[in-house]
């Protein structure tokens, strides 16, 4: 049976710390190692950022709901948020960046391109807000070890 562990912070940057200890916990538990943990908080970071700094304003503050999953394969991270959505670009997105010039690599865009790199899925819904499922699988070695 699957089991879910939520969280619900301001989106707010002083709050995310809380995320990455949470995460540390669960995936700690669960039998990732410290360099898997390590991507999965830069992933979750990135996520959490995006929405307290493109999702919500000073004017319309809101919250972030972060749903850990434990499942057979893995782990799955859902941020959402129910701020201003966005037009999300899979095919682009998920290019890697190595077939990229520096100068077509935007000032903005890295955070989607690191998601995508430290974690095995990246799924991003954006209409009513946004949510962003990360997944990272057991027991998958780095490519590059
Ligand atoms: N949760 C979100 N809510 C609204 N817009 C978002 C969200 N996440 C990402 N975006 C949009 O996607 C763009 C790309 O995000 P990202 O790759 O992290 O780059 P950056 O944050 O540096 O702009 C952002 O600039 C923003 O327009
Ligand atoms: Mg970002």
């Amino acid at each position: 049976m699957n089991s879910f562990i939520r969280l619900t912070i301001p989106a707010r940057a002083e709050f995310i710390d809380v995320v990455r200890l949470t995460l540390f916990g669960i995936a700690n538990k669960a039998g990732f190692s410290y360099e898997e943990i390590e991507d999965m908080k830069v992933a979750v970071t990135e996520a959490c950022t995006n929405v307290v700094l493109h999702a919500y304003s000073n004017a319309q503050p809101g919250v972030v709901d972060i749903r850990f999953e434990i499942e057979e394969e893995g782990i799955s991270i859902r941020i959402k948020d129910e701020g201003t959505s966005f037009k999300y670009e899979p095919a682009s997105k998920s290019a890697s960046l190595h077939d990229k010039e520096l100068n077509e690599i935007s000032a903005g865009g890295l955070g989607l391109f690191m998601m995508h790199a430290l974690m095995d899925k990246v799924e991003v819904f954006s209409e009513k807000g946004t949510e962003v499922i990360l997944t990272k699988l057991f027991g998958r070695k780095e490519e590059m070890a």
